[in-house]
């Protein structure tokens, strides 16, 4: 069976390939990959069903579509460092290989993440926090070893991923409480030491609001006033219907510009489903409870709900486009509507339709306007 769809994905990639229609649903002279190549990166969050070859067809598409990709889940710590003296590649080793097979900029994702973390790191055999000491080793150790084994072949790493919160102060994550705000400099000064060639971000979501904006500035500015490498800020964009607005984006990238960094969007989606709470907050701590109520299209999208997503997602490809010159990458997170964390939260088992292709893996209709504009545009990087 595996032979048969690994023949399959060959047949289909050598097609994409040929005629660039691979999830379109026209015939397209190109694909988003071909017309952006030396603009934006355009990248993909990938699963683990994407990279083994177990979902072929998603395998292909990506392939075809996306330059880029970013691990969804395996190089989080408490996949691919379970253990304190144990480490688990077989994933990130596929994901990485399947990114080298297919000419990808590679990124890591992430180096230092309150949320699934491994549960040893930061506390002793009784469960109580370790010293500062024990934690700068254990950090460096854990970045050391994952940088330095994909060293020259992961071209970008998420250093480190939410440190803030939405009013702009300190997260209280156990490396906060241990470390306080150097836990920050230590991890992007382990990660250049273990791969000097790597680009280095920050990464976070809620990237609009002005507290949580003007925070990661100021720690952006210090680090690079004592001398420490960071390239990049990423804008994750977790998105619905009404949330960020257009202009409070546009905002940010020009603010993040500002610091000398590149700027990312790195784990955009857009979510048709009503939110319980207002913003783009992607804790994974906010959750709700399913009534049908909150699940309105899990029977199919209406066309007016449909068009006003590709218009919002237009008007949002467009600004992108606008900035190319300070925007090195925008990453979607996901492939098709199927493969989303969003069908899953902050309300488990929703029907959602926050990606550029449909659960038949067909494109919408915003990667035939992304295509048509990317042509349009020429880019001169700042
Ligand atoms: O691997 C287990 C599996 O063994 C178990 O059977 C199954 C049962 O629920 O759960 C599986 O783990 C899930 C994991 O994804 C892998 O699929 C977790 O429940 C689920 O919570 C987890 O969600 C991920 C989430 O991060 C957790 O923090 C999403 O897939 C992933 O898209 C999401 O990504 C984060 C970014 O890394 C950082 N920014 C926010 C973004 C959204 O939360």
């Amino acid at each position: 069976m595996k032979y048969i769809q690994s023949y399959l994905a060959i047949i289909l990639f050598v097609f994409v390939s040929c005629t660039g229609t691979a999830g379109t649903k026209k015939t397209e002279a190109s694909t988003m990959r071909q017309v952006l190549n030396g603009k934006i990166l355009i990248g993909c969050a990938v699963n683990v069903n994407q990279t083994n070859g177990e979902d072929s067809v998603g395998s292909a598409i990506i392939a075809a579509q996306y330059n880029s990709i970013t691990p969804e889940n395996c190089m989080k710590s408490e996949v691919i460092h379970p253990e304190e003296n144990r480490y688990d590649f077989i994933a990130s080793d596929a994901y990485v290989d399947y990114g080298m097979n297919h000419g990808m900029f590679i990124i890591g994702h992430c180096l230092v993440w309150h949320s699934q973390l491994a549960p040893w790191f930061c506390v002793d055999k009784d469960g109580k926090n370790v010293s500062p000491e024990v934690l700068k080793q254990r950090l460096k150790t854990h970045i050391e070893t994952i940088v330095g084994r994909y060293k020259g072949r992961i071209k970008g790493w998420d250093v480190v991923n939410e440190a803030f919160n939405d009013d702009g102060t300190y997260r209280q994550s156990k490396f906060y409480q241990i470390l306080g705000e150097e836990f920050i400099p230590l991890a992007f000064q382990y990660a250049h030491e273990a791969d000097p060639d790597a680009e280095l971000y920050y990464n976070d979501y809620s990237m609009v609001g002005a507290q949580k904006r003007d925070s990661v500035i100021s720690m952006v500015r210090k680090l690079k006033a004592r001398g420490i490498r960071i390239d990049g800020i990423g804008m994750q964009m977790h998105s619905t219907m009404e949330d960020p607005n257009l202009s409070g984006v546009e905002k940010s990238i020009e603010a993040f510009a500002s610091t000398g960094c590149k700027v990312m969007i790195t784990e955009f989606d857009m979510s048709v489903l009503p939110n319980p709470f207002a913003g783009t907050n992607a804790s994974v701590a906010n959750r709700f409870a399913y009534t049908e109520k909150t699940d309105p299209f899990s029977k199919g999208l209406p066309d007016s709900v449909s068009t006003a997503w590709n218009k919002r997602m237009n008007d949002f490809f467009l600004l992108f486009l606008k900035h190319a010159d300070v925007i090195s990458r925008v990453t979607m997170w996901g492939l098709a509507d199927s493969d989303s964390w969003r069908n899953d939260w902050p309300i488990r088992g929703r029907t959602d339709y926050p990606l550029l292709f449909d659960r038949s893996h067909q494109s919408k209709a915003i990667v035939d306007s992304i295509i048509s504009e990317a042509k349009k545009v020429s880019v001169v990087k700042r």
